[in-house]
C-alpha cells in the first residue's frame, strides 16, 4: 500500500469510526469489499473498539438496536444489561449470543453498584437505556411501583452511574415516548414539539417523563452528556404479544376476535422499528448533549385502521373487531413533530407504512413458535390488553 493508500485509509477510517460513513459506502468508494475492509481496519488498529452499554436489550427496541449495531459497525461491543422481567427476552438474540463483541449481563437498572461496577469494567464509552416498564394497560390496571421503580428510579441510577464515572461515558441516550405530552384531540391541527411540556395522562408515561425530567436534571446540574428522545409507536419483529399488533396479527390467525377499546377511535403515529434504530444511532454519533429529539414517521392511524389493516392483509373478515369499553386515561391521539431531527441531523425514515406492515406479517408468521413461547411463559398478559 503506497502513502496516498494510506492517507485514505486512515480518512476513511476515522470518518467511519465517527460513524460519518459506512463500510459500504467505503467499499463503493474503493472498491474493496466491506469485510476486508474491516478487517484491514481493526488488523492496522486504524479504529478502536467502543463499549455501549445497552439497558433493556432483551425487550423489543433494544434487541433490534443491538442487531443494527452489530452489523453495522464491527468495532462495536455491546454490553445487554437487561433485568429480563416478563418483557425480556433472550430469543430476540440467539444469532448473536455467540458474537465476541456481545456480552449479556441480567440485572437491574436501579441497582447504581452494579451498573457503576459493570461501566467501569466494561470501559463503557456509551450508554442507550432502553430498560423500562413499558405497557400502560399494565400500568393502570396493574402495579404502578414496579413503573416508577424501574422508569425513573433505574434511570436515575444509569445517570448517577455516569455521573460517577467522571467523564468515561461520553454520551447516555434516553429512549422515551411521544406520550410523555398527553394527548391532542381529533381535529387539532398542531403536533408535538420537543418544546411542548409534560401532560401525562397514565402512569407509564409520568413514569417516563420523570425519568426524563431527571435526564434534564443531571445534564444542567452535573453536565452528564444525556439526550433525550421521544418516538411515537414502534412495529415490527420481536415485539411481545401484548401490543396492538403482534397481538391482533395473532389473533387474527387463529380467527379470535381481536378487541379494540372505546371505538378504535385512538389515533397513534406508527414507524418501523427500524428506522427508530437509525435514529437512535445517528443521535449516538451526532446528537447534542443536553438536546430532546423527536422521532416518529408521519403516519398517524386509528386503531381501527390498523386492525382493519391486518385483517385485508391477512384475509380475514372484519367482523373479528370486537370494540370494547374504553381504558381509564386512554389518550385520543398522539402527533408527533419530527422538523429538529430532519434539519439538524438529516434524518428519514426509509420504511414505507404498507412495507413495514408486510413485512412485519411476514415475520410474525415464520416466528409463530416465538410468540408461542412467549404466551406459554407469561399466561397472564392478555390480562391487560
Ligand atoms: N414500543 C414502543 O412503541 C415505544 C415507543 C416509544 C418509546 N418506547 C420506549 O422504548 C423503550 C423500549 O421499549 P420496548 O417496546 O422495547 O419495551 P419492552 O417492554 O419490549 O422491553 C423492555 C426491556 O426492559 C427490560 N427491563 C425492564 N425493567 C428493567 C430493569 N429494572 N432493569 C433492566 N432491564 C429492565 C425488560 O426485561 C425488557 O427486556 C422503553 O423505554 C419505551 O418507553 C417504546
Amino acid at each position: 500500500m503506497n502513502t496516498q493508500v494510506d492517507k485514505k485509509s486512515i480518512t476513511l477510517a476515522r470518518l467511519f469510526q465517527e460513524g460519518k460513513i459506512t463500510l459500504k459506502e467505503i467499499s463503493d468508494i474503493t472498491g474493496a469489499n466491506e469485510q476486508e475492509i474491516q478487517g484491514m481496519f481493526l488488523n492496522k488498529g486504524l479504529i478502536k473498539t467502543r463499549s455501549i452499554l445497552v439497558a433493556g436489550g432483551a425487550g423489543f427496541i433494544g434487541s433490534n438496536f443491538i442487531h443494527h449495531i452489530l452489523e453495522k459497525y464491527p468495532n462495536y461491543e455491546i454490553v445487554n444489561y437487561d433485568k429480563l422481567t416478563y418483557a425480556g427476552n433472550l430469543d430476540n438474540l440467539k444469532n448473536v449470543e455467540k458474537d465476541p463483541r456481545y456480552t449479556f449481563i441480567q440485572g437491574d437498572i436501579a441497582d447504581l453498584e452494579t451498573v457503576e461496577k459493570i461501566s467501569k469494567e466494561h470501559n463503557v464509552v456509551a450508554i442507550v437505556n432502553f430498560a423500562a416498564e413499558t405497557h400502560v394497560g399494565r400500568s393502570v390496571m396493574y402495579r404502578v411501583d414496579e413503573f416508577v421503580r424501574t422508569n425513573v428510579l433505574g434511570t436515575h441510577s444509569l445517570l448517577e452511574a455516569t455521573k460517577r464515572n467522571e467523564g468515561q461515558v461520553k454520551i447516555f441516550i434516553q429512549i422515551s415516548t411521544d406520550e410523555t405530552y398527553g394527548t391532542l384531540s381529533l381535529e387539532d391541527t398542531h403536533k408535538f414539539t420537543e418544546d411542548t411540556g409534560f401532560a401525562p395522562n397514565v402512569p407509564y408515561a409520568a413514569a417516563k417523563g420523570g425519568g426524563d425530567l431527571m435526564c434534564r436534571a443531571y445534564h444542567r446540574s452535573y453536565d452528564v452528556p444525556v439526550i433525550v428522545t421521544h418516538c411515537s409507536n414502534n412495529y415490527g419483529p420481536y415485539q411481545h404479544p401484548e401490543k396492538l399488533i403482534p397481538n391482533a396479527m395473532f389473533r387474527a390467525l387463529r380467527n379470535q376476535p381481536i378487541t379494540l377499546h372505546g371505538g378504535g377511535h385512538h389515533v397513534r403515529d406508527w414507524i418501523y422499528v427500524s428506522d427508530h434504530c437509525e435514529a437512535i444511532d445517528l443521535i449516538l454519533h451526532k446528537g447534542k448533549p443536553g438536546e430532546v429529539y423527536n422521532i416518529g414517521s408521519d403516519n398517524e392511524k386509528s386503531t381501527l385502521e390498523i386492525a382493519n389493516i391486518i385483517l385485508a392483509i391477512l384475509g380475514k373478515p372484519e367482523s373479528l373487531v370486537t370494540l370494547v369499553p374504553d381504558r381509564p386515561g386512554n389518550d385520543l391521539r398522539y402527533s408527533i413533530d419530527t422538523t429538529k431531527i430532519k434539519s439538524e441531523l438529516a434524518w428519514e425514515p426509509r420504511q414505507s407504512f404498507e412495507e413495514g406492515m408486510q413485512k412485519t406479517i411476514q415475520w410474525y408468521r415464520h416466528n409463530i413458535d416465538w410468540v408461542e413461547r412467549i404466551r406459554e411463559k407469561d399466561k397472564d398478559f392478555s390480562k391487560y390488553i
